[in-house]
């Protein structure tokens, strides 16, 4: 049998996951791996979560506690929400299992050896205060290419760039602030631009890279590819297998993708099959399936391959599935404004399968999507509930109360039996379709199609008419009713594998749901098979739950007007100054907040803890006039006093300081 892997991109462990990652990667990954195993293929769904890197490091560096515990913790977590939503794993590994440095160690000697890794004395970003190299995301700036600010050493998240540190505009060090200087140093790089034809061929000449990823590729191509620095100045990572890198390791993103052949490697031991993984990553015919989401098309499209083609022996991967983003109630979701659903916050009320259902069937993969808890009510509610759970719950009902629960024989069929029938077949042709070409959206869609006009049928044939008169009519229709339910149930597995169980289970069939064959989609069920008593699949739900939502939501974003109203001798009690900032430094233990020394006039100098670190640096606030109020009750934060407060305006993505438009003197009134 065919070697199927799915792979899901491997999610850092350093935070939970919320519904947009399930929306890009976990759910059509999961569909498509689920898909492939009911067809008969020997389909792994492999995961781990990616442990080494900056994001870590950083992360435990902030909460005082070890890289390792950090991913610890949140492997546990992340595993823990993605098996609750259904995530059928074969594996959930990590990227620190000794087996994964041995063959990232590997890959390096390897490629090396085949001439693509070079070395080279590079100019790197050194914090004078710190002592240290600043790799990746240890050092922050605006971007050169598009601008956006707070962009990180590695990567513009504005723009999905890919940046050498040193290109940064205005950088500063994320732990202390201070500005870095460039320092020589040596480094190993991989020799992307050697391989710029190779991986332009690749993509050209595949057709199951998804558009939307052939794009982007073939954009950044035309730029032209640039070498990529694969060894970092830290001790986190799986260390670089050379003299005099002793103090280095390799890059997060030259061990990361080598996490999905570990995985297969560990799933495969794990069987007892040390050896097997090789199948599905050397042999002939093997397929392999990255779904990502879009921010990483980069590293999918183009460096991967490239890591690859240049180790050689190892199989390119058949396509690469991209998930564009997800927007929560019409805005980009953000975990520092709390404009977020976590998939742990979502389980607290909600089943797995309508969140699966609302995120796959409300837009493509390839468009960007947005989540509105009404729209996901009202959706759940007409078409989960009102199309394919009353379709299923009505036909099995008949068959239990009128038919002693056993499968009525069909009598002789008319168009409408045999069209119904056929639909079936259609359908189950036509959703394979769809999920060979990842439009997994107009495949649920096909199968709710299916369930309408199943209701349809059953209301055009009025079987309840005939139960008295006219026996042998029901029961033909209720006969290929439940062909059509059967049907459902496999068809629906890979999409809505709780439901399409417990319809199994239902119809007391053998074996579970997840075992069956896609090719037995229209194999009819015998006449007199008994089935259980029905229940109802989905509940409707409630306004009362919505609204719960809705308003833990808004908590995180208050509206304008909602404050009461206050009156001038309220507002007069403020004391508004300009005040003139003399000195800055970063808060130690916080990326967020800076003490800053403030000049209020007449000679005094008060301190001020402000949460602006990640804007502005301690440099370029210097000597500016700003907006304080200096009559706030001092309060401590982080232990330390907080005498005045600067005003800031906050627009949900950044925070910017008020400053008077021209000169004025320090202590001047506000009013
Ligand atoms: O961007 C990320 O979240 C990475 N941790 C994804 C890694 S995918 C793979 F290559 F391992
Ligand atoms: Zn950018």
């Amino acid at each position: 049998m065919k070697k199927i892997l799915v792979t899901a991109a491997l999610p850092y462990a350093n935070y939970r996951l919320h519904l947009g990652h399930l929306r890009s990667t976990y759910i059509p990954a999961d569909i498509f791996a689920r898909f492939k195993r009911l067809q008969g293929y020997d389909a792994a769904y492999i995961c781990a979560t990616d442990e080494h890197g900056t994001p870590i490091a950083v992360e435990a560096e902030k909460e005082h506690i070890t890289p390792k515990a950090v991913a610890d913790k949140y492997h546990a977590l992340i595993r823990q929400d993605l098996q609750k939503m259904g995530c059928s794993f074969d594996i959930f590994s990590r990227t620190t299992e000794p087996a994964h440095d041995e063959l990232t160690q590997d890959f390096f000697s390897r490629i090396l050896e085949n001439g693509y890794i070079y070395e080279s004395e590079i100019e790197q970003f050194y914090c004078p205060k710190d002592k240290r190299f600043l790799p990746d995301r240890y050092v922050q700036g605006n971007c050169p290419h598009c601008k956006a600010e707070n962009a990180r050493g590695d990567q513009c998240e504005s723009c999905g760039r890919y940046l050498k540190p040193t290109e940064l505009i205005a950088p500063y060090c994320i732990t202390c602030g201070t500005r870095p200087i460039i320092r020589a140093t040596k480094h190993w790089f991989f020799k992307l631009s050697a391989l710029q034809p190779f991986v332009e061929g690749w993509l050209k000449g595949n057709k199951r890279i998804a558009s939307n990823v052939k794009n982007y590729a073939i954009q950044w191509i035309n730029e032209g590819l640039r070498d990529w620095c694969i060894t970092r100045d830290m001790k986190w990572g799986t260390p670089v297998p050379m003299e005099g890198a002793e103090d280095k390791v390799l890059y997060v993103w030259f061990d990361a993708p080598i996490g999905y052949i570990t995985a297969t490697r560990l799933w495969q031991e794990s069987k007892g099959n040390p050896n097997g993984w090789h199948q599905y990553w050397q042999s002939e015919g093997s397929e392999i399936y990255h779904f990502i989401g879009k921010d990483i098309i980069y590293h999918h499209a183009i460096f991967w391959p490239a890591m690859l083609k240049a180790r050689g022996e190892y199989n390119l991967p058949t396509a690469v599935v991209a998930g564009e983003y997800l927007t929560l109630e019409g805005k980009k979701m953000s975990k520092t404004r709390r404009w977020v659903v976590e998939i742990s916050e979502y389980l607290k009320t909600f089943e797995p399968d309508p969140l699966r259902y609302y995120l796959t069937i409300s837009s493509p993969l390839n468009k960007d999507a947005d989540f509105s808890w009404d729209d996901f009510a009202k959706r759940h509610n007409d078409e989960l509930a009102d199309i394919l759970g009353n379709f299923i719950h009505r036909n099995l009902s008949f068959v239990a109360n009128y038919f002693d629960a056993k499968i009525p024989a069909p009598a002789e069929m008319n168009e409408d039996d045999k069209v119904a029938l056929k639909k079936i077949r259609e359908a189950a042709d036509q959703v394979a379709i769809f999920l060979d070409e990842f439009s997994f959206h107009s495949a649920l869609k096909t199968i709710i199609d299916l369930a309408a006009h199943g209701n349809k049928y059953f209301n055009d044939k009025e079987p309840w008419k005939f139960l008295k008169t006219a026996k042998e009519s029901a029961a033909t229709t209720l006969n290929v009713g439940t062909q059509i339910v059967k049907a459902l149930a496999i068809m629906l597995e890979p999409f809505l594998p709780f439901t399409a169980e417990k319809i199994w289970s239902t119809l007391d069939m053998e074996g579970s749901i997840h075992e069956q064959r896609w090719q037995d989609i229209p194999k009819e069920i015998s006449p007199g098979h008994a089935i259980l008593k029905p229940q109802p699949l989905f509940v409707k739900i409630e306004d009362k739950t919505l609204q719960k939502q809705k308003e833990e939501l808004k908590e995180s974003l208050e509206a304008v007007g909602t404050k009461p109203q206050i009156t001038m001798e309220d507002f007069m009690k403020n004391d508004l100054r300009i005040g003139k900032i003399v000195d800055a430094e970063r808060v130690k233990g916080s990326d967020k907040l800076l003490k800053l020394l403030v000049d209020i006039g007449g000679k005094n100098i008060k301190q001020a803890i402000s949460g602006i670190a990640q804007q502005y640096t301690v440099e370029e606030l210097k000597g500016r006039e700003i907006a304080v109020i200096v009559n706030l009750k001092p309060t401590k934060i982080f232990d330390v006093e907080s005498q005045v407060m600067i005003l800031a305006a906050e627009d949900g993505e950044k925070i910017v300081i008020l400053q008077p438009n021209q000169p004025t003197m320090p202590g001047s009134k506000i009013r």
